[in-house]
């Protein structure tokens, strides 16, 4: 597959050079997406540029990702292509379709406590499981906002599966992202560094952290809901390209109505609004059980699964 020259800012798209990326950002289209489904005529009027400029412009960026008109065919062998990755629980693998799919980011979130860090770990490490163990015999990049990465966990969690602890942590590239911007930059990396490392998963544990600490207040809201998308959007052109799976977790307030009046409301759900995803709410419950849902996915069935955290990892309840 020819991705890697495959343009990923604006700025790389054909006939659009520093100077006319800069009148589009400001004129609110900043990334690849927002030009592929803009109207010409606007984006001539709004940045300032030549009509013909501007259509040539929405061209390159439909092609850049691939929006076309594809045959019946063209959709089923790119659905064909879609692996999957099992999470140490068939409860919630088969809530999931049969685990977290690659070519989509799935979000996981819920309150403090409810098990978002712990499948991040146990993800890490079953991606790296043959395919006839429920992986991609592949690595893990693992971005880490918030400073909870242990790999002690990591090296209980492979032991429990019979694999060598040493091997399984080298498989995991591990990164902490310091800022919102460094979130990003990292993330533009993974393009060169996937396909090299034979990576299969990234997990980003919060993609929301920074931004929600950087833009603070109402008025701020649209603007960090832009970059987030941004940030997003990246993220699914990296599994659509490599077909990885991509995993983020947003930490979320137990019952955001009490918060009614309060900016935190607006982040009270997930984040993946206007992006293709699976999102997934997880909910604490009596002791180490934990309940999983599925939010707005109608190729999935409707309901909920039962899951523990226990010692070796994320599995099954006995009972
Ligand atoms: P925030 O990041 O604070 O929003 O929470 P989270 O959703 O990421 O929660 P996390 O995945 O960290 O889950 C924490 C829960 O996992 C704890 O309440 C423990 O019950 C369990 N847990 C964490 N580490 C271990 C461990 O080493 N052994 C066992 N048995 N359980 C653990
Ligand atoms: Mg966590």
């Amino acid at each position: 597959m020819a991705t890697k020259e495959k343009p990923r800012t604006i700025a790389d798209l054909p006939g659009v050079g520093p100077s006319i990326a800069n009148k589009l950002v400001a004129a609110g289209f900043p990334t690849i997406e927002a030009l592929a489904v803009a109207r010409p005529e606007d984006i001539s009027q709004r940045a300032g540029i030549p009509l013909t400029t501007a259509t040539r412009i929405v061209q390159a960026a439909r092609r850049a990702l691939d929006i076309r008109f594809k045959t019946a065919r063209e959709i089923k062998l790119e659905r064909l292509s879609v692996r999957k990755i099992t999470t140490g629980s068939k409860n919630l693998d088969d809530l999931l379709g049969g685990g977290i799919e690659t070519k989509t980011i799935t979000e996981f979130y819920g309150e403090f406590g409810s098990g978002k860090t712990q499948i991040c770990h146990q993800l890490s490490v079953n991606v790296q499981l043959p395919p006839e163990r429920g992986g991609l015999a592949g690595k893990a990049a693992y971005i880490d906002t918030e400073g909870t990465f242990r790999w002690e966990r990591i090296e209980s969690m492979a032991r429990a599966l019979g694999l060598d602890p040493d091997e399984v942590m080298d498989n995991i590239l591990y990164q902490r992202a310091y800022n919102s911007d460094h979130q990003m930059a990292i993330v533009e990396e993974l393009f060169t560094l996937v396909p090299r490392e034979n990576i299969k998963l990234v997990i980003v544990d919060s993609v929301t952290s920074h931004f929600r600490a950087e833009y603070v207040g109402r008025e701020n809201l649209a603007p960090r809901q832009q970059k987030l998308n941004q940030h997003l959007h990246q993220l699914l052109r990296l599994a659509e390209a490599y077909n990885i799976a991509v995993v983020i977790t947003n930490q979320v307030m137990a019952r955001p109505d009490v918060f009614f009046g309060n900016p935190m409301q607006a982040v009270g759900g997930h984040v993946l609004y206007h992006i293709p995803g699976v999102r997934v709410e997880l909910r604490k419950s009596k002791g180490n059980k934990r309940i999983a849902r599925v939010v707005d996915a109608p190729h999935l069935p409707e309901g909920e699964a039962v899951f523990v955290i226990t010692e070796e990892g994320i599995r099954d309840p006995e009972d």
